[in-house]
């Protein structure tokens, strides 16, 4: 199963790729927790993409291109994998498929969360991050057992810095413009699927079980 998962900030691709990663023993590859993670370790990667990250704008293309590009070639990406936040522009688009072409396959579905703004807004107000295992809790959605605490490993929780409203506001504006045209490009490869990123997370993920089973990819 080689996915992609589309829709805006807060649309629930980061939680979704992970119930499904352990579902269907599938790689996440995120490229938002790459270069978190980059910046975090004070890696050059990261002080190249912390100004834009700040921002809520799109880190260069050919910067990462270039990581998932790498990151795909990987062994344990052969059976498949769910790639989350990438593509977000046409050429990250164009170059995924050149790259995956090379590799001699493609993608089998992009899943479309179409979300709608207040509710993509809510969520990443309440948006908790786990400082040391970057697990996603949600203040009223997803409440961890102690407030402030990690369920997982007792880990302190964060609000990320571009969840902040005037950040937040900006990412939506980016998606809008530069990654909604995905949307289309999909369509007309045939291989996109629209749902609602509006249910809650179980529901969704039996949506999402029931389009795999449905297409014959699980
Ligand atoms: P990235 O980390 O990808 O952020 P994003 O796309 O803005 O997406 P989010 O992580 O905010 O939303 P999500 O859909 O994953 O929602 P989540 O499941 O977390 O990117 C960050 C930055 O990195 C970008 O702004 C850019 O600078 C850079 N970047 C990354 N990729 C790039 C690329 N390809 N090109 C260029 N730059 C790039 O859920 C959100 C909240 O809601 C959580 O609190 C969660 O608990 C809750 N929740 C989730 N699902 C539900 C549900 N169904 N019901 C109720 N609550 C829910
Ligand atoms: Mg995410």
């Amino acid at each position: 199963m080689k996915l992609v998962l589309l829709g805006p900030p807060g649309a629930g691709k980061g939680t979704q790729s992970v119930v499904l990663s352990k579902k269907y023993s599938l790689p996440h590859i995120s490229t938002g927790d790459i270069l978190r993670e980059a910046v975090k370790g004070g890696l050059p990667l990261g002080l190249k993409a912390r100004s834009y990250m700040e921002k809520g704008e799109l880190v260069p293309d050919e910067i990462v291109t270039g990581i998932v590009a790498d990151r795909l070639k990987k062994p344990d990406t052969k059976e498949g994998f769910i790639l989350d936040g990438f593509p977000r522009t046409l050429k990250q688009a164009q170059d995924l498929d050149s790259a995956l072409k090379a590799m001699s396959f493609g993608i089998d579905m992009v899943l479309y969360f179409a979300t709608s703004p207040a509710v993509a807004i809510e969520r990443l107000s309440g948006r908790r991050v786990c400082k040391n295992c970057g697990f996603n809790y949600h203040i009223k959605n997803i409440p961890p057992k102690k407030e402030g605490v990690c369920d997982k490993c007792g880990g302190v929780l964060f609000q990320r810095p571009d969840d902040k409203e005037d950040t937040v506001k900006n990412r939506l504006k980016v998606y809008e413009d530069q990654t909604k045209p995905l949307i289309d490009y999909y369509i007309n490869e045939g291989i996109l699927k629209r749902v609602s990123g509006d249910m809650g997370v179980d529901e969704l993920f039996k949506v999402l079980s029931k389009v795999f089973a449905d297409a014959k990819l699980a």
